[in-house]
């Protein structure tokens, strides 16, 4: 996080100390870096300069509202995955015609609400999904732009962080039956065959398998030229990995040009779907220490933030650094930190050597991306609130939660 540093021993983000920002908001709260999301959009950008190309954010990664428009405003476009993505989507600002729509399971009130809309494309998972789309489409009068999602059965055991882009994964159709399926889409009335997509997994550390299945993509896309089949797009998905602790993840501009030596002289234009690499680094979550628990064995932190604040390292055992906001002078201790929820997998980090007391505050990094979109209410509690800092201006981008605002749906029976 490099938006991130230390002034007079205060964890700073941007130009605002972040102990500052729990005095005001309270603890736990996701605080982001406008310039570090800015940062990472324009990486991209300018890695696909050379290449027509359209990057479509995943919302699910951060689906916050001024997140959402601060892209918009980008000119991003935008990978969807629900009818809430979308309502999102056009609340913040976000251009209909740069949204495609991913998914297994896109309901039919998804497929009418985003035709009403008017995507840039439903990236289709099956043929029932394609039979159902055209039926809307023609209910409506309209005519749907369509991809099909392709799983190019990239090699798990060379890449081990793949994990959807496997022929026993529920995604996509394989790659050996598109051709039929693309063949049937243009057959149907209410659809225009618009685009080809693939995604084949999430946190990827090597480029190898990208370009292994961006080939096969390309191979199918030209195996359809010669049918007569012409693609307007070819979308290479997301899953570009991020520093989380000691990872290195893949560089983008070699990426870039990787897919520039690809697609020179191609009519089609490349799209991606990056979530994670474009918010995770650049929001953390700040959770107070409340207890300090001293064992035979081991010592606990036990801060207020908890797995339903930031699920990956319960569901995951995913690691977030974890670092003292104030620095101290004493000798640090091994701790795992935890949160205050009825569950042994309730744990934020394991192992960590820490100067803390009671009190202290402390930042657990890399948080941007599947933190708060992940967040629940388990054991009744308030979402945290969220903060997006630029330079020095600090903009309260989400409130907290209350007890009212969570009861509020609900019913006593009689
Ligand atoms: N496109 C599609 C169709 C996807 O399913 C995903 C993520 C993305 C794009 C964005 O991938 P990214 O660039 O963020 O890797 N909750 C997990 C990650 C799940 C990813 C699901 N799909 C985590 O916290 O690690």
């Amino acid at each position: 996080m490099n938006t991130l540093h230390r002034l007079d021993g205060q964890l700073h983000l941007e130009d605002v100390a972040l102990s500052r920002l729990a005095e005001q908001f309270d603890t736990p709260l996701y605080v982001y870096s406008r310039q570090a999301l800015e940062t990472a959009y324009q990486a991209y950008a300018d890695a696909l300069a050379d290449t027509p190309h359209l990057i479509c954010y995943a919302v699910k990664a951060n689906s916050s509202l001024a997140i959402l428009n601060l892209f918009a405003r980008l000119g991003a476009g935008f990978d969807i995955v629900s009818g809430g993505e979308l309502a999102r989507v056009l609340a913040a600002g976000g251009n209909p015609a740069k949204v495609v729509f991913s998914g297994v399971g896109k309901t039919v009130q998804e497929m009418r609400a985003a035709l009403e809309a008017g995507i840039l494309c439903f990236n289709v998972e099956s043929a029932s999904e394609l039979q159902r789309l055209n039926r809307i489409a023609g209910d409506m009068g309209k005519t749907a732009p369509v991809s099909f999602r392709v799983n190019p059965d990239v090699d798990p055991k060379t890449h081990p962080y793949i994990s959807t882009g496997l022929k026993e994964n529920k995604f996509g159709v394989a790659i050996a039956d598109a051709p039929a399926l693309y063949r049937l889409a243009a057959s149907l009335p209410h659809l225009q065959v618009t685009g080809i997509d693939c995604h084949i997994g999430s946190q990827l550390i090597d480029l190898s398998p990208l370009s292994d299945a961006a080939d096969r993509v390309l191979a199918l896309v030209d195996t359809l030229a010669a049918e007569g089949i012409a693609l307007h797009h070819i979308d290479l998905g997301g899953g570009i990995g991020i520093r989380y602790h000691d990872e290195t993840p893949p560089d983008l501009a070699a990426y870039g040009r990787e897919l520039a030596a690809r697609f020179k002289g191609r009519s089609e234009k490349l799209m991606l779907e990056p979530g994670r690499s474009l918010v995770g680094n650049a929001g953390l979550l700040l959770t107070r220490v409340e207890y300090l628990k001293p064992g035979e064995d081991k010592n606990f932190a036990i801060v207020d933030a908890a797995m339903n604040d930031l699920m990956r390292p319960a569901l995951y055992e995913a690691y977030h650094e974890i670092v003292a906001v104030d620095q101290r002078n004493a000798p640090s201790l091994r701790y795992d930190v935890v949160g205050p929820i009825c569950e042994t997998g309730d744990f934020l980090g394991v192992a960590r050597d820490l100067s803390i007391e009671e009190g202290d505050l402390l930042a657990l990094l890399s948080a941007g991306a599947y933190g708060m979109s992940m967040a629940s209410n388990y054991n009744s509690r308030p979402r945290a609130a969220e903060i997006l800092i630029d330079k020095n201006e600090i903009h309260l981008i989400r409130e907290r939660e209350t007890q009212a605002s969570l009861m509020a749906g609900e019913r006593l029976v009689y």
